[in-house]
């Protein structure tokens, strides 16, 4: 522990208690503001309210340098990102969005991805599970504003980054004014904006509060300024009427109303979780006019084939470092950020580009792949409390002539609300990867020598001269998570970490009644301040009540993990439950909905307000809520087998037309291809050179004439699969794992899929070719399965029979070998149960689950081994369907695992 030293010229009182605290003495330049400003008036500067869908009314949007406005009142933007794509189960899309919503995320950041809704020229998707008209509604009915990202290209890590697979075949440039690709992406964007457009703010009839123009596009070139004009121009003509953004690092004000930089300091290799990068100052990227805007900043990682796993990611962008990097932003004076990802999903079928992700898209975000929330969610929800309950902040400009803080271990940046005089000091180490433990006194607002404790990676955002609902804050040590008046009461929930100790100083006209409900909580009063200090340790209570009948103040202290028990939702301040999601009076009643994990007590601070309370549509007894019952899985058996034959009738196939096999060219842009070419055998031949183009972790396997010839480039025959002066049957399945994304804007989602060209080896003779690849299935969508021969003949469908097929696994041969199973789930109504498919085995497989290709499992490469599936796409209250296609080897061994157990208002409808 390093102690805190002393300031020349700093002021210092000694406490009988030993501790230092300031005297209230103004800084040099005084900021008076807020003492010309009541207390009333200062309320009516209070955040924009938390949207709700209820009053549907044409609303204002605007902006100018410090912040968004709706309706005139300033808003923070704490925005997450979410893929409806990655979660194939509409009913699974409210469950986000409300876990969003209650961990203090007022907005979600939503790509729309145009390949999962083309599977070809002028054919376009929005039903089912994309049905994005249900998404915009149910973000609307959950209360949190969108940012709508269309694209055209959006990254991702998704297939081609979004662009179709037909789009790998067009000539022109992509993400340029090349007509032929503005003629398709204005195709996508003639069928998305309108929809976009049915759910704007600004129209009274969503949520939709901005819209992203491209992503990521950086070509600063006449061209590239034609090019996002056309998007911008063509967006407006479409009926976008919010601002337009971009994460395009400032190259587009002039066409666009908020450009901002996107960044990722942590970058994207997990393997060292605990070393840190420099947290970076992005007061740089700020536009003159312009909020400080990021689209993207970084709020986890995705993991490559072979990476060390999201559980690395999340500890590499864990709570400390959220904490830390979000409140450094917030010393920057951003006012709009979007972390990326809030909930990565899953890139189920051929949803993944192959060079960057494998099936899972966790992203190490706070909230899990499964839909469970994790310690950074926590951390997460204290900040957008935060944020959405001080409104000053959305209004501040930085402070530069503040002292130095004693240590010179310890950084402080401040900012100051130039209107309240309300200021904000970001307070931590100078080095992100000090583990220390430091006391340095420090200047907030206009008091001197405060002492804050800054451990290790801990970060502090503590407020000075701060109105706070019908109390002064003078300053606090404590971090405030939330305040409102609630009934006929102020409630302030202050926290810090446990063990460390706390001074919070309030101002009085005349020295207040206070009575410490719980907890060790001193207090003193000296010339209109009343002094609290204390240890920040569980949960301690103190009511302070104003002589001459002002409106009291319950002040909740709390250490992290007790502050965290705490939900702020709709008007209501409770704790206890894992998860709250809605709340609402009516007749009396606070009528709450939410999830427990177990038994859990029940506390609500409303000031008297509810006579009554229920909990999911139940009253609540004694305060207690009910947990979940127990529930097992049943084991899987019952397995069928049937192998996948080396060389098929190819009468029906396609025939290559031209020189390139590439499978794009034939319509095929997902999945397995199957190649077979025919050739008279002059008895000259030797083997087959082949070239293959499947991206990473794709694979491919050749076969003469039935006889397995491996996997490779040169792939010899052997003699007694040749049939000299016959047609020889060379048969070649590709193993396609999506395209390339374009990242660059240099066309890279063109390169080919399949086998892109075949050779004989030791003769010249020709060989044509026949290709067959996978149909869109049009329910699952474009990319949920190749051309297997089994995903031809639906071996993956529930409604496939299998009677003949074998019940003893078949001896290993080279090839696809296909195991089916069903079996039913009952579990108890009004229950969660996420589940995952954790397989083991040394061959490859891709796993089918109601016909739905749900995962690629690689144990060559890679880490993933367990597979979670939606409720809704597993069907929890009737029959399913696991289908497994394994290459080379047998099948792997799956089980069902629970990875959670929660009661839960929610139900999840069967996908189709
Ligand atoms: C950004 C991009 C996102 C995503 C992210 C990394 O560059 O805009 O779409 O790819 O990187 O996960």
């Amino acid at each position: 522990m390093r102690g805190p030293g002393t300031r020349r010229g700093a002021r210092r009182l000694v406490t009988p208690g030993a501790q230092t605290y300031a005297r209230p003495v103004r800084p040099r330049k005084a900021c008076r503001a807020a003492a010309l400003l009541a207390p009333v008036l200062l309320a009516a500067l209070g955040p924009a309210q938390a949207y709700s869908a209820a009053a549907h009314q044409a609303h204002t949007i605007t902006y100018d340098d410090h912040s968004l406005s709706i309706d005139g009142r300033r808003l923070y933007i704490w925005s997450g990102d979410f893929h409806y794509w990655r979660l194939p189960s509409p009913d699974a899309w409210r469950d986000v969005l409300q876990k969003m919503k209650s961990g203090g995320f007022n907005t979600a950041s939503i790509y729309f991805d145009w390949d999962f809704h083309s599977p070809a020229p002028g054919v376009y998707d929005f039903t089912g599970i994309r049905d994005v008209d249900r998404l915009l509604d149910i973000a609307d009915e959950v209360g949190i504003y969108v940012i709508a990202r269309p694209g055209p290209y959006i990254n991702a890590e998704t297939d081609g980054g979004g662009f179709p697979g037909w789009l790998a075949v067009q000539k022109g440039h992509a993400r340029s004014t090349d007509p032929g690709y503005l003629a398709a992406a204005d195709e996508w964007l003639s069928h998305i904006d309108p929809v976009i457009a049915r759910h704007q703010l600004t129209d009274g009839k969503g949520s939709v509060i901005a819209y992203q123009v491209e992503n990521e596009y950086y070509r600063d070139t006449p061209d590239g300024h034609a090019y996002i004009q056309h998007l911008r121009d063509k967006a407006r003509a479409d009926g976008i009427s919010v601002p337009l953004t971009g994460n395009h690092k400032g190259i587009f004000t002039k066409e666009l109303d908020i450009d901002g930089y996107d960044r990722y300091p942590q970058e994207f290799n997990c393997s060292h979780p605990d070393v840190w990068n420099k947290l970076p100052d992005m007061a740089f990227s700020h536009n003159p006019g312009e909020p400080l805007f990021l689209p993207e900043f970084q709020g986890g990682a995705f993991d490559p084939w072979g990476g060390p796993g999201y559980d690395k990611c999340r500890q590499l962008t864990d709570g400390d470092f959220e904490k830390a990097a979000y409140e450094n932003n917030i010393a920057s004076g951003a006012t709009m950020q979007n972390f990326y990802m809030a909930y990565g999903g899953t890139s189920w079928g051929y949803l993944a580009t192959p060079g960057s992700v494998y099936t899972s898209y966790d992203y190490g975000a706070p909230i899990r792949e499964d839909r469970t929330l994790t310690e950074k969610y926590l951390v997460d929800k204290r900040l957008g409390y935060f944020v959405q309950s001080v409104a000053p902040l959305t209004k501040t400009d930085e402070v530069t002539d503040v002292p130095a803080p004693s240590s010179t271990a310890v950084l402080q940046r401040t900012r100051r609300n130039p209107d309240t005089c309300t200021t904000f000091a970001v307070v931590r180490h100078q080095d992100v990867n000090d583990k220390a433990t430091d006391t340095a006194l420090i200047t907030l607002g206009g008091h001197l020598d405060i002492p804050v404790t800054i451990a290790g990676r801990d970060s502090k955002l503590l407020v000075a001269d701060y109105t706070m609902d019908h109390q002064r804050l003078q300053y606090s040590t404590s971090e405030i998570m939330t305040h409102g008046t609630f009934g006929d009461r102020d409630i302030a929930l202050l926290y810090g970490r446990p063990g460390q100790p706390g001074r919070t100083v309030l101002r009085y006209g005349a020295q207040p009644r206070v009575t410490v409900l719980s907890g060790a909580v001193r207090h003193t009063w000296n010339a209109g301040d009343l002094m609290l200090d204390y240890t920040h340790l569980g949960l301690a209570r103190v009511l302070v009540q104003p002589t001459g009948g002002g409106t009291p103040l319950l002040l909740l202290l709390a250490d992290d993990a007790t502050a965290d028990t705490f939900w702020r939702v709709g008007p209501s301040l409770v704790r206890g439950p894992e998860l709250v999601r809605t709340a609402a009076y009516g007749n009396g009643v606070l009528k709450l909905t939410g999830d427990t994990d177990r038994p859990t007590r029940l506390a609500v601070f409303d000031g008297a307000r509810a006579a009554a309370v229920t909990w999911n549509g139940r009253p609540v007894l004694g305060g207690e809520l009910p947990g979940p019952g127990p529930v097992t899985m049943p084991e899987l058996s019952g397995w069928k087998y049937a192998q996948e034959p080396a060389t098929e009738d190819d009468r029906t196939w396609r025939t290559a037309a031209g020189p390139s096999l590439n499978a794009d060219l034939y319509g095929y842009h997902a999945g397995a291809v199957r190649y077979q070419g025919h050739f008279t055998a002059t008895g000259e031949e030797t083997g087959a050179a082949l070239t293959v183009s499947t991206g990473k972790a794709g694979t491919h396997l050749a076969w003469l004439n039935g006889h397995y010839l491996g996997t490779g480039r040169d792939l010899g025959f052997p003699a007694e699969a040749l049939k000299p002066g016959q047609d020889n049957v060379l048969s070649v399945l590709t193993v396609n794992m999506g395209h390339e994304q374009d990242f660059h804007d240099n066309d890279s989602h063109k390169q080919p899929r399949g086998l892109v060209s075949a050779s004989l080896l030791g003769s010249a003779q020709p060989i044509s070719w026949r290709i067959r690849g996978g149909l869109p299935d049009p329910v699952r969508g474009p990319l949920n399965n190749g051309g297997l021969y089994g995903e031809h003949h639906g071996f993956h469908l529930p409604a496939r029979p299998d009677a003949g097929w074998s019940i003893t696994a078949p001896a290993t041969a080279p090839g696809v070998l296909w195991a089916r199973t069903a079996f039913s789930l009952a579990l108890p109504p009004g229950q969660d149960v996420p589940v995952s498919l954790t397989v083991s085995g040394l061959s490859r497989a891709q796993l089918y689950l109601n016909g739905y290709l749900i995962g690629h499992y690689i144990p060559a490469l890679g880490p993933q081994t367990a597979f979670p599936v939606p409720p809704g796409l597993l069907h929890t209250h009737g029959r399913n369907t696991l289908a497994i296609a394994a290459i080379n080897g047998p099948a792997p061994t799956v089980t069902l695992t629970p990875t959670g157990n929660f009661t839960t208002p929610l139900s999840y409808a069967d996908v189709p």
